[in-house]
């Protein structure tokens, strides 16, 4: 059931527009956009017609004289850059790939053999791929193919999506959104599995897919993944190993976020993985198995965290080798221990900003990372994870289910909604101040303009 307050909260929070000056002037630009726009469509077909018929199509000799008017010499290295180290988006290579192999599949429930080889393969087809192959990383979260049972709750997924959105567009990481089910008997905590599985091949230019539950945001968007530390590893999640070693815990782990590299390891690791899962004859036996190994385990189906719990813990040569378990920072983190921490950490950051000059410069979003390197000089005390008053890098809403309404009862809806609204405006404040604006303060929706040289300086 959707707790009363849950949805009273939404509505009296409600930020409808004002009927001011601000939207009589927009009505009266909108209009006049309306006409420009015609002009505008109307010229680019002329404009396309004009590069069909050109043998040689190029922006127009009046754009780029007039409005891109690099020197010479400058203006060749933009163009080879462009096809030398860009991806090439518009060629597939003629030549045959395991895409051409009709017994290959996507399917959860089939096997793939020599996989590095097969990525391999691909990369040397297609070679504008190969420049950050080491690196490159797509995010995947998702959400049910239904609508929410909770009246806000698609709402907040918008507002989950946007964030990491966000933080993909800041770091040029590529994002998949995916709302159905891939396999028909694995749904809920289940589901993510199968898209893992087909994500690895239908991207075989990404090292990592990672990972991030619907529930889940990023409250620091300049944070990046030390990948560097995971060379060694195929599979990175938040997790304590004397937790499920010795305590034996279902919540040493957190199977809500994590970071799997696409290669044969992985293939079978998701393979043994999923063997655990609603599709199969063993389904019972393994909610049986994970209950008498992991005690404290809240409910008695077989469920995708105790499961890669059990693997870490009962084959721990086969696998656990190979898995980092990221506890230094907020790989993930519990939302109830970080939001009471959002405000003193906003002020923390505004007193950097008042130290130093570079931080208040304002610039462009896409070269934001240059301002994050810059952010990390005055971080060096702050520590991470709890007790620390860095920027969490994820807070992840485990228990709150925005979308069905059916909190844990250990909370209040009210405590999860405002918490949401508070984390989801601790990021967004980071983002929208690119572009200006900032939300006066996290519980509210409405925003102000960014003054010059904020927050300004101390002296
Ligand atoms: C925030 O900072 C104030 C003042 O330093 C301190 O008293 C308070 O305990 C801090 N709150 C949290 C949640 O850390």
């Amino acid at each position: 059931m959707v707790s009363p307050e849950f949805s009273s909260a939404h509505s009296g929070a409600s930020p409808m527009a004002k009927p001011t000056l601000r939207s009589k002037v927009s009505v009266w630009i909108s209009d006049g956009l309306l006409f420009l726009g015609g002009v505008f469509i109307a010229l680019l077909v002329v404009w396309s017609l004009f590069s069909i018929a050109s043998p040689n199509p190029n922006p127009g000799p009046d754009f780029e004289r007039t409005i891109f008017k690099p020197p010479k010499r400058e203006e060749e290295a933009i163009k080879c850059a462009g096809s030398a180290n860009g991806p090439n988006l518009r060629r597939d290579s003629p030549e045959r790939t395991f895409y051409d192999d009709p017994g290959e599949s996507y399917s959860i429930e089939k096997t793939v053999k020599d996989w590095d080889e097969k990525r391999i393969e691909w990369l040397r087809k297609h070679p504008s791929y190969i420049n950050g192959a080491r690196e490159r990383i797509l995010m995947l979260t998702g959400s049910q193919p239904s609508a929410c049972k909770n009246p806000i709750g698609d709402h907040l997924l918008l507002r989950f999506f946007k964030n990491k959105v966000d933080y993909c567009r800041i770091h040029g990481y590529d994002i998949f959104y995916n709302n159905a089910h891939l396999h028909p008997k694995m749904g809920s905590y289940w589901a993510k599995l199968p898209v893992v599985r087909a994500a690895m091949m239908a991207h075989p230019e990404a090292e990592w897919i990672w990972w991030v539950d619907s529930d889940a945001l990023f409250t620091d968007m300049e944070f990046k993944l030390p990948l560097e530390r995971y060379k060694g590893n195929n599979l990175v999640v938040h997790g304590w190993a004397h937790l499920i070693h010795e305590e034996h815990s279902w919540t040493g782990l957190n199977a809500g976020v994590f970071l799997i590299r696409n290669c044969q390891w992985s293939m079978d690791f998701i393979d043994v993985w999923a063997k655990m899962g609603p599709q199969t004859p063993d389904y019972e036996k393994w909610g049986g198995v994970l209950r008498s190994t992991f005690p404290d385990k809240a409910f008695p189906e077989s469920d995708d965290q105790t499961g890669l719990a059990y693997l870490i813990y009962k084959e721990k040569e086969r696998w656990a080798d190979r898995i980092y378990l990221e506890s230094e920072y907020y790989f993930e983190g519990y939302w109830e221990e970080i939001v009471k921490t959002l405000d003193n950490i906003t002020e923390r950051y505004a007193e950097i900003e008042r130290t130093d000059a570079k931080l208040r410069r304002r610039h462009a979003e896409k070269v934001s990372e240059q301002y994050g390197a810059f952010r990390e000089e005055h971080l060096g005390e702050a520590g991470y994870g709890k007790g620390s008053w860095r920027r969490p890098f994820i807070t992840h809403f485990t228990g709150c289910q925005p979308c069905s309404g059916n909190h844990n009862q250990m909370y209040s809806g009210q405590s999860c909604w405002d918490g949401m609204r508070k984390a989801l405006n601790f990021a967004d404040n980071q983002v929208l101040r690119k572009y200006g604006f900032m939300h006066p303060h996290l519980l509210d929706s409405s925003v102000s303009d960014v003054p010059f040289d904020y927050p300004g300086s101390r002296d």
